[in-house]
This record gives C-alpha cells, structure tokens and sequence, in this order.
C-alpha cells in the first residue's frame, strides 16, 4: 500500500507518521513542502506521489485565530479538502480525511449523530463543514471522520496546557459547561491504521463500500472542567504542580473571539457497527497518555 499523509507535523499527522508504518510505503508531508491553501501545490504534490491511500491531517485548527483570518481558513478547511478528493478521484485512490465537533451548535442536548443537521457557530466550524461537502459532492472514495477535543503531549492542546498552568497557579477556573469527548491523538492514529490493516489486500473495494462520513471520538463525554480534575489526578509531573484547586466557571466568564458549542458530544455507534472497533473510553486514554508522558520523564531523570 503506498500511503500519502498529508500533516505530518500536527498532533495526529505526527502519530499517524509513527502508526502507518507497518502498512506500506508512507510519504509524509506538511507545510510548506505541501500547501493545502494552494491548488496547485495540492494537485503536484498527489500526481508526483500516486498514492492509494491519502490521509488528511492538515487543518487551520486555530479556532479563535480563523474568525479574523477566515478566508485562509476556508482555503485551508474548506477548498483544499475538495482539490484533494478530486485528485484521489482521479487514482481511483482512498480519501481519509477528518472534520470536527464543531460543525454543530451544541444545542441537541445528546450526543450527535452523523445525520443531525449541521450549524457550526464560528469560521472553523463553517471551513470544515464546507470541507466535508466539497468531499461529498466529488463522490469518490472517500471515509470522513469527525472527531472532537483532539489533544496530545507534544503540541500545545488543552492537556499540555491544563499540565502547564498547573505549573504557575494555586487555583484554576475552568469551564464546565462546555461537553464533548477527549480524544487522544494517538488512539486515532491507531485506529486509522487499523481500518487500512482490516481492509487487507483487497483494500480499495472494502473501503469504497464503506466510504462515507462517520463520527469517531474517544468515548464517553464529559466537560472541561472534570476533563482537567481528570488530567491533574494523573499529573506525571505532580512535584512540580502548584494548583490545589480548580474552580467550574462558565463560557460566559471567558469571552473568546469565536463561539464555541457548549454540548458536542458525537455518537459513535455508526463507525463502531461498521469497523467493529472503537476508541478507548475518554479517561482510560488519559491515563494511558499520561503513563506514557510519565515513563518517559523517569526514563531521562
Ligand atoms: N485539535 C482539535 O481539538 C480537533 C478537534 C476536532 C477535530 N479536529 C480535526 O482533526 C484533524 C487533526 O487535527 P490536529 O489537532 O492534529 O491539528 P494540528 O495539530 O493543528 O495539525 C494540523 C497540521 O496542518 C498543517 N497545516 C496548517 N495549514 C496548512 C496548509 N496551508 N498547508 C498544509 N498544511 C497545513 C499544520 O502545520 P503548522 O503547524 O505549520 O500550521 C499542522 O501540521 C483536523 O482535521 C482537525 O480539524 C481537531
């Protein structure tokens, strides 16, 4: 299997870098070697490789930065997903690609399904849903995944950044009216690679019969604020923690540029049924996450 991987260096391109692997032949590529703002760059870079498989790592993630740059986030986002899925057309190739919790406005009060309508409340939310259409709409060989509170170790997510406050401050006050399901990067990565392993030899007729648009999240739900009572519970760096406290506070308290779903929790039955797989529960992950930052922190001291 020859694999293109677009977004190597994000927090889940870096772990699908790792996780491919044993799959096949992987190039790996990110900004600026490939830009996804850029047809051009896009089209060059699928007709040199002639992948089978692309996945689709890349995003303007930045969820508050998009509302004052928006058109870079929809090139991004929104159109470069589309150039993409025209070119894996034209191999006949696989399109992984991964949209986001935020395409909802967190007002259903349960968790979603992939057939609940849409209504993203800010410029990211909007991009990636214009992302999924494109996609969509070139009807080729394409699995959309969409995923929610995606973090890691390596990169600045909500888990670095809870370890690193904790650091500097007696007390926290975090949000506990914004709910959906912490989603360890490299749990995905995982589970990417073992949907191409279970398509085995006869790949591409397997996941062209699968192709479509599932929600695939760490499971359970919880919100931001049991998520960071969770974190600093496993804290492996608990010498260096400061924070004795940490205080619910609401959205409301914190003004940020962009709008935010309060509840965006997604339903992964869809994806379970059909791949017979799922993603660890929200907290087991965590742990594992934090285990593994831990191990590697004794290992060096
Ligand atoms: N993070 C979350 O909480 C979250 C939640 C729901 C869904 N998702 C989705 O999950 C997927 C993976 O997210 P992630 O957290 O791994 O993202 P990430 O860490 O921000 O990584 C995104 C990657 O895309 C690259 N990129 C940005 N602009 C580009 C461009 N113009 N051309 C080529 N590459 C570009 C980034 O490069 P630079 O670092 O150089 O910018 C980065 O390597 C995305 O589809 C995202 O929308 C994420």
């Amino acid at each position: 299997m020859k694999l293109l991987l677009l977004g190597n260096t994000g927090q889940l391109g870096w772990e699908l870098q790792r996780t491919l692997q044993p799959l096949g032949v992987v190039v790996g590529l990110d900004y600026p070697e490939v830009n996804m703002a850029d047809a051009a760059s896009i089209r060059k870079t699928v007709r040199e490789c002639r992948p089978e498989v692309i996945i689709n790592a890349t995003a303007f993630t930045a969820v508050d930065k998009a509302e004052g740059e928006p058109e870079l986030a929809e090139a991004v986002n929104g159109s470069g997903p589309g150039i993409l899925a025209e070119e894996a057309r034209r191999l006949n190739a696989i399109l992984i690609h991964y949209s986001t919790d935020y395409v909802f406005d967190g007002t259903k009060g349960t968790p979603y399904l992939e057939n609940d309508l849409p209504h993203p409340l800010n410029v990211y939310g909007k991009s990636k849903l214009a992302g999924e259409r494109v996609i969509q709409s070139v009807d080729g060989k394409s699995l959309i995944f969409r995923t929610a509170w995606v973090y890691s170790l390596r990169r600045d997510s909500f888990v670095s950044k809870v370890l690193g406050w904790a650091r500097k401050n007696e007390t926290l006050r975090i949000v506990d009216d914004q709910i959906s399901n912490p989603t360890w990067a490299r749990v995905l990565a995982e589970t990417t690679a073992l949907i191409l392993a279970r398509a085995g030899d006869n790949f591409l007729p397997w996941l062209a019969e699968r192709k479509g648009l599932y929600h695939l999240a760490g499971s359970g739900f919880t919100s931001r604020f049991e998520w960071a009572q969770a974190i600093l519970q496993n804290n492996p760096d608990r010498e260096e923690q400061m924070t004795t406290e940490i205080r619910p506070s609401l959205t409301s308290d914190f003004p940020t540029a962009a709008q935010r779903p309060l509840f965006s929790a997604l339903d992964c039955s869809k994806f379970e049924q059909t791949f017979a797989l799922h993603l660890p529960d929200w907290e087991v992950a965590l742990k594992l996450a934090l285990d593994s930052f831990d191990d590697s922190l004794k290992r060096v001291k």
